[in-house]
């Protein structure tokens, strides 16, 4: 199984032995950074070993590798040298590993390794990006049996990480493998699937010890949240594709769920740019099921071997999940919205409502085919005139833009009210999509945004005494569509006040 290695960058030996001792028990491992000490400070590396009390790699970082050493090459020759002998014959702990650049030829260096009991980590770094030929490369870096090959690379892109992968996969022996960067976040994750040695993390919340490379997670969400140490090759992973994933709140979900029922299960956010790349990367990975959001819903209707009859009504699909000819594909979405609705409004059914639906991208053609299914009569109102009349037309439904006159048709379809647009959410600027319309106070009003709980537009229609409801609720429901898509069971309705989706990837 996977280790987990807590890069040490503050300045002092001091401190950088509190940080170990306070996250000690999510670490299998410590990297001392001693090119992230005070120059003073690094003379004193040699005891650090023994006060640390766990396996040790010395790691003394260049520059041009992503480290913050300057100074010449004889310098950290001998600062490593230093680091690799004894302090005293009592002294029996010496650092375990000693990372050693594939370009540094200094075989005293390495011979001192040898004679300490060090095993020597061969490693490359590219913090620009990731050549063809890694594959190669990676074979070409070991020149003992003995040694670990590491190779830290800038994930630009999927296909990025692919190359990665399968670089990996050529390469039998034991290894350090890490895509560096936002898209390769899940190798991080996944370190046992991609047949990493290790995972490197870093003690975020101590803000004297920053992320000793791009993309590193915290050490403690490595181990507590994605539970790092339970994954094996059995075990199964799922996770949410998009692009930009900036904020996805399903892995908080999910893995919530996996600890609280102990299933042997992983989920990962799945930064892609390229849904072709990472459908190929699905499937090297064995990814089980996988959660589509933004912008991807429709991208990836070409993969799907078999799919739900809402994914062929409203052509979009947010879950993937396994079948014997490949993926199923459903869309949770609409059941996940109908539930909510109905239950807020108390009916089995929109029979005689007539509903104004505000928006007419993808979340709005979710809501507009079940407001059909269900029996209602809709009013599709969108900034984007045209949009708002191609989603009417198959359910001859009205429709008109978000001006004076949408606004004025609002009165004959004003029973239910349905916001669906990004305008008002977090980091959107606060817009209140409908800012001229005067709520009667009669209206029920459903907005699909869940943070902030109250938008703009949630906050007059209450002032009014409209009754109200956020999208945190559609959220739940479609996420336990979700899991029963991937598991194949019901959610335990038991767990539902334990899950919640207040923090996000
Ligand atoms: P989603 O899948 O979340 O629905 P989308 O398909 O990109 O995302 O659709 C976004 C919807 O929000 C569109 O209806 C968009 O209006 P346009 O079609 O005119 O772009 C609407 N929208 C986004 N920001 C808005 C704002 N500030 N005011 C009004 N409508 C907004």
């Amino acid at each position: 199984m996977a280790k987990i290695c807590l890069c040490l960058t503050a300045n002092t030996i001091e401190r950088n032995l509190e940080i170990l001792h306070k996250y000690r028990y999510y670490a299998d491992l410590a990297e001392l950074r001693v090119d992230c000490l005070d120059p003073n400070e690094r003379l004193l590396i040699r005891r650090f070993p023994e006060q640390a009390a766990l396996p040790v790699i010395l790691t003394i970082r260049r520059d041009i590798d992503g480290g913050r050493f300057t100074g010449g090459e004889g310098m950290r020759v001998n600062l490593l040298a230093r680091g690799l002998a004894y302090a005293d014959a009592d002294r029996r702990r010496n650092f375990a590993f000693v990372d050693i650049e594939e370009d540094l030829n200094v075989p005293s260096l390495e011979e001192a390794a040898r004679t300490f009991g060090t095993r020597i980590i061969r490693s490359y770094h590219n913090i620009h990006g990731v050549q063809e030929n890694l594959g190669a490369k990676i074979r070409d870096m070991a020149r003992t049996g003995d040694e670990l090959a590491k190779v830290a690379v800038m994930a630009n892109s999927t296909s990025d990480v692919l190359r990665l992968l399968r670089a990996g996969r050529d390469y039998a022996q034991e290894k350090i493998l890490i895509a560096m960067g936002h898209y390769g976040v899940y190798s991080r994750i996944l370190a046992e699937r991609f047949g990493s040695y290790l995972s490197y993390t870093s003690a975020l919340s101590e803000p004297d010890a920053p992320s000793a490379a791009a993309g590193q997670l915290d050490v403690r969400e490595l181990a507590e949240f994605y539970r790092f140490r339970k994954i094996s090759r059995h075990t199964k992973v799922y996770g949410v594709v998009g692009h930009p994933l900036k904020a996805s709140a399903s892995p908080q979900f999910f893995n919530t769920v996996f600890a609280l029922e102990d299933i042997d299960a992983v989920y990962v956010p799945f930064p892609a740019d390229s849904i072709d790349g990472f459908m190929e990367l699905a499937r090297e990975l064995e990814v089980s099921g996988i959660s589509v959001t933004v912008p991807y819903k429709e991208a990836v209707l070409p993969f799907l071997s078999e799919q739900a009859a809402e994914v062929q009504s409203i052509g979009a699909c947010n879950t993937l999940s396994r079948c014997p000819a490949g993926w199923f594909g459903s869309n949770t979405d609409t059941g996940g919205f109908s539930d909510s609705l109905l239950e807020f409004i108390g009916r089995k059914n929109l029979r005689r409502r007539k509903i104004t639906i505000i928006g007419a991208g993808g979340v709005a053609r979710a809501t507009a085919s079940e407001v059909h299914r269900l029996d209602g009569k809709a009013l599709i109102l969108n900034r984007t005139v045209h949009k708002a009349r191609d989603l009417a037309a198959p359910y001859k439904f009205a429709w008109g833009g978000l001006d004076n006159r949408g606004i004025e048709m609002i009165h004959k379809y004003q029973d239910i009210l349905i916001q669906t647009t990004s305008a008002g959410m977090e980091g959107s600027g606060e817009d209140d999509p409908l800012e001229s319309y005067d709520f009667s106070g009669r209206e029920a009003v459903m907005d699909l945004v869940y943070k902030p709980e109250v938008t703009p537009f949630l906050k007059r229609a209450a002032a009014a005494g409209c009754k109200y409801i956020n999208g945190y609720d559609m959220l739940i429901r479609q996420a336990r569509y979700q899991y029963t898509q991937f598991m194949g069971k019901e959610f335990p309705a038991q767990l539902l006040s334990r899950v919640q989706f207040d923090r996000s990837f």
